[in-house]
């Protein structure tokens, strides 16, 4: 079967065997790209209509336990000048999205484990109750059952953990030795399980990433189901063992974003800053192919500069309301606009 061919059948049957994954990412051209391109916009057009929905993320802490080879916050980065947010800086700068109509707030930080874990659940309950039937997303790493079980108890509706790879040997030329991929994968489960609206993910373009290994990150996606994906290209940071790689591409990560889109119809796909970061204009390219939520920054210009995932990371050089501002004239540029809602998983029937 050609690409095109294995494209309808993942339309028609949601998945697709790991030989013909193979296939079908070995050898995908632009055109093909673009025919998965068109069905993953009218599949999101269908559940989400022409609409974005937007969260304001707020990068609280750098400060992290792990040393994952691809990231710039790393345990092992000495240049890094480590800070930690308070709780009312924190909630000022979600005070400010909320005031610009953003209703989902990303809380994102270095893993730092159990310290955070206490101050988080304090920090839930305050968004909840000034911000009223707000949404709040956590992204802090991997915590224990009972630790994600305390942190939904206290409110949060969602967590994103990409998994990097489903591919044992892969995630291990990722991760230092301390780390693994079975307590990933389990992490997920028990996001699941817990009733998180639970996000996973890649980055596409990673170091040793292959179409066999994109083949299991796409057969793990399917039997997950998660309610959010995470996908956006690798970008070099010159302070970490993969300084040399090549950042990865925004043919293959928007050529990615369809096929999540096809695969999981309703998941929300935000096109990612990694993604804005790599090419002018690149999230908008992203949500022509399927992807239905941008998350601009909320953290303050001067803390985000040490909050550098990767190099030439888009960052904030305006206020909040200029940059939802001129998201929202990007966005009307292709037909689309912001929905200020929760944006929830879900979606509707048009
Ligand atoms: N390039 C792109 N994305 C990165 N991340 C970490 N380092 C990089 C990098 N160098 C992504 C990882 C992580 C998420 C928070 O950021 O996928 O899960």
């Amino acid at each position: 079967m050609n690409c095109r061919g294995l494209i309808d059948k993942l339309e028609q049957e949601k998945t697709l065997s790991f030989s013909e994954w193979v296939i079908l990412l070995s050898s995908y051209s632009k055109a093909d790209r673009l025919y998965a391109a068109g069905k993953a916009g009218m599949i999101a057009q269908k559940h989400y209509g022409k609409k974005v929905f937007i969260r304001g993320i707020v990068e609280f802490s750098n400060i992290c336990s792990n040393d994952c080879f691809y990231c710039g916050i790393r345990k092992s980065n000495a240049l890094l000048k480590c800070y930690n947010m308070s709780d009312e800086l924190i909630l000022e700068c979600c005070r400010t999205g909320w005031e610009n109509g953003i209703k989902t707030f990303v809380l994102q930080s270095g893993e730092a484990g159990k310290c955070n874990l206490m101050r988080l659940t304090g920090l839930i309950q305050q968004l909840k109750s000034r911000f009223s039937n707000c949404a709040v997303t956590l992204s802090l790493g991997e915590l224990s059952f009972d630790e994600y079980k305390l942190l939904r108890e206290a409110g949060a509706d969602r967590y994103l953990l990409r998994h990097e790879t489903a591919n044992e040997a892969h995630y291990r030329q990722l991760h230092p030795d301390n780390m693994n991929l079975a307590n990933r994968m389990e992490c997920l489960y028990s996001l699941k399980k817990l009733g998180f609206q639970t996000g996973c993910g890649i980055m596409t373009g990673s170091p040793y990433q292959t179409p066999e290994t994109l083949a299991e990150d796409m057969l793990f996606m399917h039997s997950l189901q998660p309610e959010m994906v995470g996908i956006g290209p690798f970008i070099p940071h010159k302070d970490t063992p993969f300084a040399n790689f090549p950042a990865g591409s925004v043919e293959l990560t928007l050529m990615l974003l369809s096929l999540c889109r096809i695969m999981l119809e309703k998941t929300l796909l935000p096109a990612t800053t990694a993604l804005g970061s790599l090419i002018p204009g690149g999230r908008t390219m992203g949500i022509l192919a399927g992807a239905n939520v941008i998350m601009p920054n909320l953290t303050p210009a001067d803390v985000q500069k040490n909050y550098l995932l990767y190099n030439d990371k888009l960052s904030a050089d305006k206020p909040v309301a200029d940059a939802v501002g001129a998201l929202s004239k990007e966005l009307s540029a292709i037909g689309y606009e912001f929905d200020f809602g929760r944006g929830d998983f879900g979606g509707r029937i048009c």
